[in-house]
């Protein structure tokens, strides 16, 4: 995983690339550092163990000057979280800096060779090679040195290099690990992301694998692998520096979660309007292709699998086509059946998470038609899918996902109407009730926000406990796997979520007097199915938190306390189900002291395998 960002123009860098990895903290939170090259051509180095704010405290009191410079955040792979493993690792001779966001596959090969020929290395990480490889290729020109020795490292890699001998410039590369270079005015940068710059600007280039780039006072450079000149277009990014703040609430998370009713409204606009058919931006999958679809798969991992396993339901229900859905390391490696009728969704909030795109890139391969659904314009997916659907969430920060989910969820409805309609599997009158019902989601996600004292009061309740079970049946037992991570990834509680017929099958053995329970009823033909699970769970002694629909208020007579969802379709509950539940993990993270934004051991991306 980890973050890089590069400055070089007339300011001074600390600050730059301070500001620039406090917005990549969400990529790794291990170590951070920076190289800068000081007006003498001397390059000094800082680097420091833990949050970022470690870093900051070793700059003030000593202080890097300089104009030119590169910055990393680790999340560690190679080697513990210390202050030696931490980025920028230099060369044996100190000429040459590096910052990487990747894994080096063939490392120990490379240090054995690098050995034999004098090379000394003082960390554990696989990185240090790379400046050293450098430096063996180094003949006067920092380009063609990189450049040489990418064609003998293996694995993914975004870097930053400087180096003494030419203060002039950052020199940078990308391979399957995400990499921007961004436009100011006599100033340029790189990052891994968008928030790190923008700051300071929004015209970035999205560089694709082996695409290089020079940096200098003058402008940026692309080359190609051939040493050929790349012109690529300028995207203007839309999102402002306000969109990537907390903007006076508390966590991120707590700010994404409020934001789900915009975010709501801006993937639905312009595409699902009632009595027009269902309009799926620039996509290119026609009738015919869609009739030629024989198989749906959604690949994906963590939040966005959890999506996907509410998008199989939407999608076989409304298409009536057979959908499997994988997470996307497992899928990768089981050799799936894979032709030209078979469709595959890759879902991926970053659009960098490196399973899934090796999944996409198998599936391709393959002769899979991809569609991409991602929150990130120009990530790796969306440049490598035949097709990309946009999440319109905006800038999600918080490392648990929360208003990407939903906006997941709106895409996997869309597509199961686009596809209904194009297969005539569903009448149009019931297309058009479910449009009009989606269209009430933004207002009833208001509304859902304005009953968090009750998640809050029941996390007082419960958050000194060590196990919390979510229970649901069909589209309940999908949001139940998303509640109970939320919970387990921000507040450390051991949690599972169970189909409420499989309890029986085992789990209810774990059941004592007072275990939590959140039991979601909220579909209509399996709330009796439901209520008989709560039942089991409460005559052992289970604490029961109980969600249903609207109206449904039989479920009183069986749970400790009740939560109702408003009336719209069955199928559209998930999104409004969540809510809560994603609230519930907040208050318990909160009233447990948790770092809500940066769980323990994770990073927002997952970049690496
Ligand atoms: O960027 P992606 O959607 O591909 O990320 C997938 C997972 O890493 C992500 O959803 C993760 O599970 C979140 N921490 C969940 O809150």
């Amino acid at each position: 995983m980890c973050g890089i960002v590069g400055y070089i123009g007339k300011k001074q860098t600390s600050s730059i690339l301070i500001n620039g990895l406090s917005k990549l903290e969400y990529r790794g939170y291990d170590s951070a550092g920076i190289a800068v090259l000081d007006e003498n051509g001397k390059m000094n180095v800082s680097k420091s163990k833990g949050r970022l704010a470690n870093l900051e405290g070793k700059l003030k009191e000593m202080p890097l000057n300089g104009t030119i410079g590169i910055g990393h955040t680790r999340w560690a792979t190679h080697g513990e979280p210390s202050d030696i493993n931490s980025h920028p690792h230099t060369n044996s001779n100190n000429t040459i800096s590096v910052v990487h966001n990747g894994i080096i596959e063939n490392y120990l090969h490379l240090r054995e060779w690098l050995t034999s020929k004098g090379y000394t290395f003082i960390s554990e990480t696989d990185t240090e090679v790379v400046p050293n490889l450098i430096d063996y290729f180094y003949k006067g020109d920092l380009l063609d040195a990189v450049m040489m020795a990418t064609t003998k490292i293996e694995g993914s890699y975004a870097l930053g290099v400087v180096c003494i001998n030419e203060p002039d410039k950052i020199v940078a590369v990308r391979k399957d690990s995400p990499l921007i270079a961004g436009i100011g005015e006599g100033e340029f940068y790189i990052a891994s992301d968008v928030p790190a710059i923008l700051n300071y600007t929004r015209d970035v280039y999205y560089l694709n694998d082996k695409e290089f780039v020079v940096l200098s006072k003058n402008g940026i450079e692309i080359y190609d692998a051939e040493k050929q000149r790349v012109n690529k277009e300028v995207h203007h990014v839309t999102w402002n520096a306000d969109a990537a703040e907390k903007g006076g609430y508390e966590h991120f998370m707590i700010k994404e979660i409020h934001e789900q009713p915009k975010a709501f409204r801006d993937t639905l606009s312009s595409r699902v309007v009632p009595g027009s058919p269902i309009s799926l931006d620039k996509i290119t999958l026609t009738k015919e292709q869609i009739e030629n679809i024989n198989r749906v798969y959604i690949v994906a991992c963590g939040t966005a699998y959890h999506a996907g396993v509410v998008g199989k339901y939407v999608i076989e229900n409304l298409a009536r086509i057979p959908v499997e859905v994988d997470i996307a390391s497992e899928f990768r490696y089981r050799n799936p059946i894979i032709n030209d009728k078979t469709l595959m969704i890759v879902m991926s909030q970053s659009g960098e998470t490196a399973d899934t795109l090796a999944a996409l890139r198998e599936a391709k391969a393959q002769g899979a038609r991809v569609i991409a659904i991602t929150n990130v314009v120009g990530s790796s997916v969306s440049r490598e899918a035949d097709d990309v659907i946009y999440t319109w969430a905006g800038p999600e920060v918080a490392v648990a996902s929360t208003k990407a989910y939903t906006t997941q969820l709106l895409t996997m409805y869309m597509i199961g109407l686009f596809f209904a309609e194009n297969l005539n599997t569903v009448s149009s009158e019931e297309i058009e009730e479910i449009k009009v019902d989606m269209l009430k989601l933004p207002e009833l996600a208001e509304e859902m926000l304005t009953h968090k004292e009750v998640m809050q009061k029941f996390a007082v309740n419960t958050y000194s406990h060590k196990d919390m079970f979510f229970l649901g049946r069909g589209l309940d037992y999908a949001v139940a796997m998303e509640g109970s991570l939320k919970v387990k990834e921000i507040s450390y509680i051991h949690s599972e979520a169970y189909a409420g017929g499989e309890l029986k099958h085992g789990t209810i053995a774990l059941i004592e007097e007072g275990t939590i329970v959140i039991a979601l009823a909220t579909q209509s033909d399996l709330f009796e199915k439901m209520v008989s699970n709560i039942r089991e769970v409460t005559t052992r002694g289970a604490k029961v938190l109980g969600f249903a629909a609207e109206g449904n208020t039989e479920i009183e007579k069986t749970v400790g306390s009740a939560m109702y969802i408003p009336k719209v379709k069955d199928i559209l509950l998930p999104v409004l189900t969540v809510i809560p539940l994603q609230l519930l993990a907040y208050y318990i993270a909160v009233q447990r002291g948790c770092d809500v934004d940066k769980p323990r051991n994770l990073a927002k991306s997952v970049t690496v395998e």
